[in-house]
């Protein structure tokens, strides 16, 4: 897949901003920053806008999801903004069950637990995916310069609710499932590379500068299942983008363990929580990606003195990457006062 003419990386519109340059592996005399989750619960805006719509409906209504997607990069001043969808939205689309409980999250009709069950699964139509580029377009020419990152869940995080049938502590029936039924769990995760690569394409092709691949869930898992019946699912997600030269992020929940096993999966840059240091992440990675990340979102309830300091020995830590891009270690707590959020945007702007 080759991006169109008018793509905002093909007509230079993104080309040269602070994300697209750091994820390229370049040190802008000023660096990036975005947030994970930034669109949300935490800004008052967002609360009125979602106000009378599910969350799903709301996703699914392009010019309600490009407002939302636009509301963050007016008040906060980052450097990107990052497609307010959900990682369930396909799952969705291909005819699946799914709603968004306020509070607990992704909850499925009819879980996916047997070989049948698999078999079940239909792939996407590229057709019904006809609403998020239309809102990836609306977002897109709001922007301008702005790039917009475009993001799906890693199979093993989709499969885990599939399987659940809702959010869970440890995955424990997925595990299951996983180390008892091979055959169904590889076709089940196929299932789920291949409706997460559709979407991270739709996007992408409708003009998205970035693309980030959310492994919420893979900290539950031993490393040698994750290398063998996990990786290669997310590197199959991931390919749907190959040809596209749009830099790709693979950010994983407790990936310390793995960290090593990351660059082969294909991404260009490594997102990293807030448990290691970014100079050891670095040296367990073993290769000079640029990373994301990572201050640690309980300081965002912190005095500001607090905050401000963990942020530039964040920054600190960055110094030596070949790129950094400033993020938190996991998504926007919805209780967050905006306000802090927009100064430490500034912070990280003033910072060398
Ligand atoms: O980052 C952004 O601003 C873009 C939007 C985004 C949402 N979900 C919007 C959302 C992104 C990138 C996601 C990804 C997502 N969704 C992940 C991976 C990231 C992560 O946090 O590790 C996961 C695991 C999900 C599943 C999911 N959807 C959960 C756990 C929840 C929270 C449920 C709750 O109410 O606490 C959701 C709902 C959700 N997705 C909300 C938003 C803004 C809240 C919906 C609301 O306003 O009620």
């Amino acid at each position: 897949m080759t991006l169109p003419a008018g793509h905002p990386l093909v007509d230079g519109r993104t080309s040269a901003s602070l994300l697209v340059r750091a994820m390229r592996g370049d040190r802008p005399a000023t660096r990036p920053v975005w947030f994970m989750r930034q669109a949300g619960r935490s800004l008052p805006e967002y609360r009125a806008a979602r106000e009378g719509t599910e969350m799903l409906e709301a996703c699914l209504t392009p010019d309600l999801a490009a407002e939302i997607t636009l509301q963050p990069v007016r008040r906060l001043g980052v450097d990107a903004a990052v497609y307010f969808s959900d990682i369930v939205v396909p799952v969705l689309l291909a005819g699946v069950g799914v709603r968004i409980v306020s509070g607990r999250g992704p909850v499925v009709d009819e879980p996916v637990r047997s070989a049948s069950d698999v078999l079940r699964l239909r792939p996407l139509d590229p057709d019904a995916l006809a609403p998020i580029r239309e809102a990836v377009g609306i977002v897109v020419d709001g922007l301008g310069s702005t790039p917009l990152i475009a993001f799906g869940g890693a199979p093993y995080t989709l499969a885990s609710y599939l399987v659940e049938g809702g959010p869970s502590k440890d995955q424990l029936r997925t595990r299951a499932l996983m180390v008892s039924d091979p055959h169904t769990w590889a076709a089940l995760l196929n299932w789920c590379a291949d409706v997460t690569g559709a979407f991270l394409r739709a996007q992408v092709e409708a003009g998205a500068s970035a693309a980030q691949l959310f492994d919420s869930w893979m900290g539950t898992l031993s490393r040698g299942d994750y290398q063998k019946r996990v990786a290669p699912h997310s590197r199959r997600a991931f390919d749907a983008l190959r040809g596209t030269e749009v830099p790709r992020v693979h950010f994983g929940l407790g990936a310390g363990e793995v960290l090593d096993l990351l660059p082969a999966i294909g991404a260009e840059v490594i997102g990293i929580d807030w448990r290691l240091p970014l100079e050891a992440a670095a040296e367990r990675i073993g290769a000079p990606l640029p990373l994301q990340g990572n201050i640690d979102p309980a300081y965002l309830g912190a005095p500001w003195d607090l905050l401000a300091a963990h942020a530039r020995d964040v920054m600190r830590r960055g110094d030596a990457l070949p790129g950094h891009i400033v993020n938190l270690g996991h998504g926007v707590p919805p209780e967050t006062d905006p306000d802090v959020l927009a100064r430490l945007v500034e912070l990280v702007h003033a910072e060398p």
